[in-house]
């Protein structure tokens, strides 16, 4: 059978069947983003199990007259050569502007992606968050002494991220760096370094509730807890203390999707980042399905129909998860 002509059809029956069944058309969700990812996938799902229409969207589509009745979500990453933001803030500003409803508004999106500006929010919202400063070509900090880590500000993946255990392997860094496209854009950020045994917990937030969370456990001779470097991910516990100060962490960059990453130490948490375009997966759950919950605050959050739950049963796989062109 012709794939495109049944999806055609199903989408053609679709239509008055939602009209009967609501009455009116409800917002869409789009969902904005440069990749459908696993996480991005399973944001999506979760969302047409609410029953609210939902489809990805690459920001330079988002100018299109049919985007303008949705709610977005927006969700560009930082660039995979850690100089900055993908392609996408211009247009995400441009509908700010026009006063069409944003969840992870542009300014939390860069607040979360520039390292630099995380650690000037969290500041001034008085959320626990290991010293921090910047670093250019003119040499070590002055009031940070090793060990320290150094990191890019628009970093991920644990890429660039160095420990300098004393002032020499510090200075060995920083003129390793001189030559790195990315420090010569941004500099780099110095922080002060938290023993926390290759351990870390990855909270997400969603709509100003902890709804997830998940342990991240380095890899042996690896001191970075990051998947992408072999870390593992173990199933946990979310504490009053953790859920609270990550819930903190997000209001204090007005993010309504993110992931909190928290340091374990002696007493409690620190801040160590935040990501804004966040990746899950079901191991996450708390209890309930973790993109259920998720889907439910950001849906009330934005006025978004939803509660029923049988749009899902009416939607084939092929068509759920097709990516919108660019
Ligand atoms: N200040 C720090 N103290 C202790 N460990 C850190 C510190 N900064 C980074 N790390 C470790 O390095 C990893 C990557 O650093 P992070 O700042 O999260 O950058 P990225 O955005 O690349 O993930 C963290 O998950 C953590 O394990
Ligand atoms: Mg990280």
């Amino acid at each position: 059978m012709n794939h495109n002509l049944s999806t055609m059809k199903v989408s053609r029956l679709l239509r008055p069947l939602e009209a009967i069944l609501d009455g009116e058309p409800r917002p869409a969700l789009l969902l904005i983003a440069h990749r459908l990812t696993p996480t991005n996938a399973a944001l999506l799902r979760a969302f047409r199990r609410r029953g609210v229409r939902a489809m990805l969207v690459h920001p330079e589509r988002l100018a299109a007259k049919e985007t303008e009745a949705a709610v977005g979500l927006a969700r560009p990453d930082v660039r995979p050569t850690l100089d900055g933001v993908e392609p996408g803030i211009v247009q995400l500003r441009r509908r700010e502007q026009k006063g069409l409803p944003l969840l992870n508004p542009t300014d939390s999106l860069i607040a979360c992606h520039d390292k630099l500006v995380t650690a000037q929010r969290l500041a001034q919202a008085n959320v626990q968050q290991p010293q921090t400063t910047l670093v250019t070509g003119d040499g070590p900090p002055d009031h940070l002494e090793p060990p320290l880590v150094l990191k890019p500000r628009f970093g991920s993946w644990g890429q660039g991220v160095a420990l300098c255990r004393d002032r020499r392997e510090l200075e060995r860094r920083l003129r390793a760096l001189a030559a790195e496209p990315w420090f010569q854009a941004h500099g780099a950020l110095a922080q002060e370094y938290v023993e926390s045994g290759g351990r870390d917990l990855r909270v997400i937030v969603a709509g100003g509730s902890a709804v997830g969370a998940i342990e991240r456990r380095a890899a042996a001779g690896e001191w970075r807890t990051n998947v992408s470097l072999g870390g593992s991910r173990h199933r946990t516990v979310l504490s009053e203390e953790a859920a609270t100060l990550a819930v903190a962490a997000a209001a204090a960059v007005d993010a309504d999707l993110i992931g909190v990453d928290l340091l374990p130490t002696g007493s409690g948490h620190t801040v160590l980042e935040l990501n804004g375009a966040v990746d899950f997966t079901h191991a996450y759950s708390l209890g309930r399905d973790v993109f259920d919950v998720a889907v439910e605050r950001l849906a009330a959050l934005a006025g978004l129909a939803g509660a029923r739950t049988d749009e899902h049963n009416l939607l084939p796989q092929s068509l759920a998860l097709q990516p919108a062109p660019r």
